[in-house]
């Protein structure tokens, strides 16, 4: 039986990847533990199918925690720790940048720190063990509208986010270089699917149609991010856990770049189709401020793992869409728990400050 120490899995990704993990492996052949300090963007109802098994257990707790790191460490076998714990959305991170320093990059720092100690006997790391670093394509900037990021790409990040990811990466490769601890980095591009909160694009915009409010587009809308189905990064993590080479970065993407624009349209025009009466059409649609420092163009290479480690997507972004939108609509209740609260007070003050030019 593997233990995986998983943080952040109660957040859009993190939840995803647990329920890979159990519908993958057989009982008894994996344990679960999540520790997850549930900030807005963490939720308990996201892991509510397999919350009452017995190789599943939930530690509210936060990463920068030493004490509640060495304790976890102390009771537990941990073989795998997979850290999705992370504040991960730009816009906050321009807002906040502080909580993105403490999270991101000092309570990476704590988790291998404790992973580190534990998994040494007399300087040696025991076999089997594995940190994994979930990071981002966004560490690596920006590109023109020619290129791909590859592994080798120089780290170039913007954003207070992606600055402290990159950070986070950083310390990870060190741990690796200098006590030879048994790390892999991923660093996947933008992940849509269920579960995601919305205050970032996809569900952002599904959810402003489905209250028919406006859905704000930044600049001139033709920034292009490169999307890729929640279950394909897992299953890439999934991968690079069983065999990925120690110390080496795996990119993960789908090789489906689009426009911001192409986006909203596409899905506003499903939503359309899908909903007769509510009359969703592109007049939702409202240009806005750019973001400060706004990366333009993301695009992963992502043939190593292919060819490494033969990962491929299993979903195309035609059918992925389509599953996405159907089950935001059929869990209507989910987008009303996560956006009551301080969401409204948070995102509408968020969006007069970017309307008004
Ligand atoms: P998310 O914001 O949905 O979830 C983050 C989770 O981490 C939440 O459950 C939150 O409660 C938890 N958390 C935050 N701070 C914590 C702390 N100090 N201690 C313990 N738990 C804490 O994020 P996501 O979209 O699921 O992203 C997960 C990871 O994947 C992040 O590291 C992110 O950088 C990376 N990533 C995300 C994307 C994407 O498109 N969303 C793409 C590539 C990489
Ligand atoms: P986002 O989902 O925040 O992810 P990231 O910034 O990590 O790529 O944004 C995706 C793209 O969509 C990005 O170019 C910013 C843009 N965007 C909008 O135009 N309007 C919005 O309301 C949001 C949230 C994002």
């Amino acid at each position: 039986m593997k233990t995986y120490l998983v943080t952040g899995g109660a957040g859009f990704i993190g939840s995803n990847f647990i329920k890979y993990l159990f519908n993958k492996y057989k009982e008894r052949e994996i344990k679960v533990i999540n520790l997850d300090n549930l900030t807005y963007a963490g939720n308990l109802e996201n892991l509510r199918e397999i919350e009452s098994k017995e190789d599943y257990k939930f530690i509210k707790g936060n990463i920068c925690d030493k004490n509640l790191l060495e304790s976890i460490f102390i009771k537990n076998d941990i073989d795998y720790v997979i850290n999705f714990a992370a504040e991960s959305h730009v816009d906050r991170s321009i807002e906040e940048p502080e909580i993105f320093v403490k999270t991101n990059i000092v309570g990476t720092q704590n988790l291998i720190d404790s992973a580190k100690k534990h998994w040494q006997i007399e300087n040696e790391f025991i076999r089997g063990k594995r940190f994994i670093q979930v990071s981002t394509d966004e560490v690596y900037g920006s590109l023109g509208n020619e290129g791909y990021f590859t592994e080798e790409t120089s780290l170039s990040p913007h954003s207070p986010y992606s600055a402290s990811k990159a950070s986070a990466d950083l310390i990870v490769k060190a741990y690796f270089d200098t006590y030879k601890m048994p790390i892999n980095i991923t660093r996947c591009s933008n992940n849509y699917g269920p579960y995601q909160f919305p205050e970032k694009l996809i569900p952002l915009l599904i959810n402003n149609c489905l209250k028919h409010n406006e859905v704000p587009i930044y600049g001139d809308g033709r920034n292009i991010r490169d999307w890729l189905y929640v279950e394909d990064h897992c299953s890439a993590i999934d991968l690079v856990v069983s065999k990925g080479r120690l110390g080496e970065v795996y990119n993960i993407g789908g090789n489906n770049e689009k426009e911001n624009i192409y986006i909203v349209e596409y899905i506003i025009k499903i939503l359309s189709y899908m909903i007769k009466d509510m009359n969703i059409n592109d007049k939702l649609i409202r240009y806005v401020k750019d973001r400060k420092g706004h990366d333009r163009r993301y695009a992963i290479d992502a043939s190593k793992i292919k060819v490494e480690l033969g990962w491929k997507p299993r979903h195309n972004f035609e059918e992925g869409i389509i599953s996405t939108i159907d089950w935001y609509l059929k869990n209507r209740n989910w987008l009303q728990n996560v956006t009551s609260g301080q969401y409204e007070k948070y995102y509408s003050k968020m969006y007069l400050d970017k309307v008004s030019r």
